[in-house]
C-alpha cells in the first residue's frame, strides 16, 4: 500500500516532476522506420509532449514541438519541405534543431522577417531495431542501449503498437509479477478451452528476482518435480540461470517479445511490441532490414462486441492493466507475499528519481560506447532465439497451435490479436510451413 502523495508520484510523467524527470534519462521508441518511410509526418505525444516527427531527404528524422510558434497551429498538418517542416497555415519553416528557417511572407517585407526571434523545442532521434527513437532531456543524451536480441538472426521480426488508456507505472509492473502467468495467460487459457473442466498448471511456490545492471530476473518455483530451464514460462527458473527481464526504465524482455510500456501521457501509454517469432533451425541465419520490419496496429476492443479482446498473451496483459483503472490506486491494494517483485520495483524508482534529483545517471545507462555493442542479456533458454528452435520441436508445437488453437504461445505466434494475415504468410514461408508460391503464380 502507498501514500496518495507516492502514487502520484510514481504516475506522473510531465517535465519538472520526479518521475518525468527520470524518464527524461532515457530514449523512448516512438515509431517504426518504416511508418516514416511510409508517411513524411506523424504526429505524437510523448511524456505529455506534443511533436511531429518527419523524415528527412536523406532518411534522419527530426522530431520538434508540434504548435507554431507563428499563430499556434498544429504543425503536424505541414508538411517537409527539403530539410524543413513547413507550416501548412503560412508556410513558415523548422529545421530539425528547432530553428525558424523561413518565414515566406515576412521575407519580403523590408526587415527581411525575424527568423532568429522564434524557434520550436527540437529533441534527437536515432534509429534501432526497426524503431525510430527520441530523448528528451538534458545533454549530454546517454546511449541507447543496443540489447542483443536486436542483433539476433534466427527470427522474424514485427513490431505491434497498441495505445492503451491507463498509466504506463502500472503496465510495467507486470514485468515484475511472475503469478500472473499462471492465471492471467495460463489458467485463463485453460479455461477458455474448457470451460466446464480446465485443467489448472501446477502452482507458483515461491518467486524470486535478480537485480542487474539494466534491470530484474524474474525467477519461479513452481509446483513440478524437476526443473527444465527450456524458456517455458510455465518451469522453474532459477534466477541465476536467466529468466524474463524488467528491463530499465519500462520494459519487459522474455526473449520472442520485447514490450516497451512508454508513456504518451499521464492517462495513456502506448505498448510496443518488438516480437521475434523464432524460426526452425534449419532456416538460414540473416538479419532483417531495420528498415522495413513490418509494423501494425493490434486492436484493444473486438469490434463485434466491443469486448476487450482476451485471446492472446500480450491483450490479456492488456485486460489486466486497464482493469485497474486510468490509475492504479495503490492507496487501496492488499498485497502479499506474491508481490514482492512490485515493491521492489516501486523502490528502486523512488530511489532512481532521487538519483536524478542529485544530478546522477540513473540505472541503466549506457555512456561507454565500446559496451554499448550487442549488449548481453540473462534471458532464460536463449539459444533458441540465437540458433533458432530444433525442428522437431518447432514441428510438435506448430502441431498443437493447430489443434487447440491456443495464440502467443512458442514464440513463434503472433502475441496479440489481430496479425496481418501476410505476416502470418510471409512468416511461414521463411519458417517453411508452406511452401512459397513461385513467382507470377496467382
Ligand atoms: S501558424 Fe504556422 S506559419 Fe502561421
Ligand atoms: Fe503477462
Amino acid at each position: 500500500m502507498l501514500s496518495a502523495d507516492k502514487n502520484r508520484i510514481l504516475s506522473q510523467v510531465q517535465r519538472g516532476t520526479r518521475m518525468g524527470e527520470l524518464l527524461r534519462r532515457y530514449w523512448h521508441p516512438v515509431a517504426p522506420v518504416l511508418e516514416l518511410t511510409q508517411r513524411r509526418v506523424k504526429p505524437v505525444r510523448l511524456l505529455g509532449e506534443d511533436l511531429v516527427l518527419f523524415r528527412k531527404p536523406d532518411g534522419s528524422h527530426g522530431l520538434i514541438s508540434r504548435r507554431c510558434p507563428h499563430r499556434g497551429t498544429d504543425l503536424g498538418i505541414g508538411w517537409v519541405d527539403g530539410d524543413v517542416m513547413r507550416c501548412a497555415y503560412h508556410g513558415w519553416g523548422f529545421d530539425s534543431e528547432g530553428r525558424c528557417t523561413s518565414q515566406p511572407f515576412e521575407e519580403t517585407g523590408p526587415s527581411g522577417g525575424f527568423r532568429g526571434k522564434v524557434g520550436v523545442t527540437a529533441y534527437p532521434t536515432t534509429t534501432l531495431g526497426g524503431l525510430i527513437w527520441a530523448y528528451l532531456g538534458p545533454a549530454p543524451a546517454p546511449l541507447l542501449p543496443d540489447f542483443e536480441p536486436f542483433t539476433w538472426e534466427h527470427g522474424f521480426v514485427e513490431i505491434i503498437m497498441t495505445e492503451l488508456p491507463c498509466n504506463w507505472f502500472q503496465c510495467h509492473e507486470n514485468s515484475m509479477d511472475p503469478v500472473h502467468f499462471e492465471w492471467l495467460h495460463q489458467n485463463g487459457n485453460a479455461v477458455r478451452s474448457d470451460p466446464e473442466s480446465p485443467t489448472y498448471v501446477p502452482r507458483h511456490l515461491s518467486i524470486d528476482f535478480l537485480e542487474f545492471e539494466h534491470g530484474f530476473v524474474n525467477g519461479r518455483v513452481v509446483e513440478v518435480p524437476e526443473v527444465r530451464p527450456t524458456g517455458s514460462f510455465s518451469s522453474t527458473n532459477d534466477v541465476t540461470d536467466g529468466g524474463i527481464l524488467s528491463l530499465w526504465p519500462y520494459t519487459l524482455a522474455s526473449g520472442n517479445t520485447i514490450e516497451f510500456r512508454v508513456p504518451v501521457d499521464e492517462r495513456r501509454t502506448l505498448n510496443f511490441t518488438w516480437q521475434y517469432s523464432v524460426l526452425p533451425d534449419d532456416v538460414p541465419p540473416g538479419r532483417q532490414d531495420p528498415g522495413a520490419i513490418p509494423y501494425w496496429y493490434g486492436p484493444l476492443t473486438d469490434p463485434a462486441t466491443g469486448d476487450i479482446i482476451t485471446s492472446h498473451t500480450g491483450n490479456q496483459d492488456f485486460a489486466a492493466w486497464i482493469g485497474q483503472g486510468t490509475f492504479a490506486d495503490r492507496t487501496v491494494e492488499q498485497l502479499g507475499r506474491g508481490d514482492k517483485g512490485i515493491t521492489l520495483l516501486r523502490r528502486r524508482y523512488f530511489e532512481a528519481m532521487r538519483k536524478v534529483a542529485q544530478g546522477e545517471d540513473p540505472p541503466g545507462t549506457v555512456r561507454d560506447p565500446a559496451a554499448n555493442v550487442s549488449i548481453q542479456l540473462p534471458l532464460l533458454g536463449k539459444a533458441r532465439y540465437t540458433q533458432g528452435v530444433p525442428r522437431e520441436v518447432f514441428e510438435k508445437k506448430l502441431a498443437a497451435r493447430k489443434k487447440n488453437g491456443l495464440l502467443g504461445i512458442g514464440g513463434f505466434w503472433a502475441v496479440q490479436a489481430g496479425r496481418p494475415s501476410h505476416l502470418q504468410k510471409e512468416y511461414d514461408e521463411i519458417a517453411g510451413v508452406v511452401r512459397k508460391a513461385p513467382a507470377g503464380s496467382v
